[in-house]
């Protein structure tokens, strides 16, 4: 069948629960790629991340937000997207569509996601980003958009219709 990019965002639903199974190093490794494919500003490459499939330091990272962080409790995988932010003034967009663009290819390769935000969001400690970047030993120039928690759904979650398309959101002319 002719892949169709428009099915597979329309597929793409932000997944919460997840099954215990860890995805494979080589399922992983097609997911990171499409990170590393992503466009930056000025192809400066200031995105990267962190892999973690222990289960309790993807806990310690659930623990770096108060709320919003419930995908975190059960996923396998966890992607840390970070980024230089003297590298990029504009670290955030370029995080932003590298995570984007690794949702994306875990949908198509059959499993599920949820961002989990973590800049500009806190715990009782303070900063979220800050808290990561303690858990995991990131420097301290790297800035911490989100999480992305992977893994194969535990829970159904409905694909999109073309009937979920507000088209009175773009305006023309
Ligand atoms: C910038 C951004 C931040 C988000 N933060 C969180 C979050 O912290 N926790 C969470 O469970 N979902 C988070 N989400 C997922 C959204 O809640 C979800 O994309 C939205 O409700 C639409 O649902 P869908 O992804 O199924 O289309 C985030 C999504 C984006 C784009």
């Amino acid at each position: 069948m002719e892949f169709d990019m428009m099915n597979l965002m329309m597929k793409r639903r932000s997944v919460r629960k997840f099954k215990e199974e860890k995805p494979s190093d080589e399922i992983i490794q097609k997911i990171v790629q499409a990170g590393l494919l992503a466009p930056t500003s000025k192809n400066n490459k200031s995105v990267e991340f962190i892999v973690v499939d222990d289960k309790d330091t993807i806990l310690k990272l659930k623990d770096c937000r108060s709320i919003g962080t419930i995908g975190l409790e059960t996923a396998p995988c966890a992607i840390v997207v970070f980024a230089d932010s003297q590298k990029s003034d504009v670290w955030v967009e370029d995080a932003s569509i590298a995570a984007s663009y690794m949702q994306l290819r875990a949908e198509d390769l059959g499993l599920s996601s949820v961002w989990i935000q973590m800049r500009n969001r806190t715990n009782e400690n303070g900063s979220s980003e800050n808290e990561v970047r303690r858990v995991l030993n990131i420097p301290e120039k790297y800035g911490v958009l989100c999480i992305i928690a992977l893994g194969k759904k535990n829970e159904n979650i409905k694909a999109y219709t073309e009937n979920d398309i507000d088209k009175s959101r773009v305006h023309y002319g």
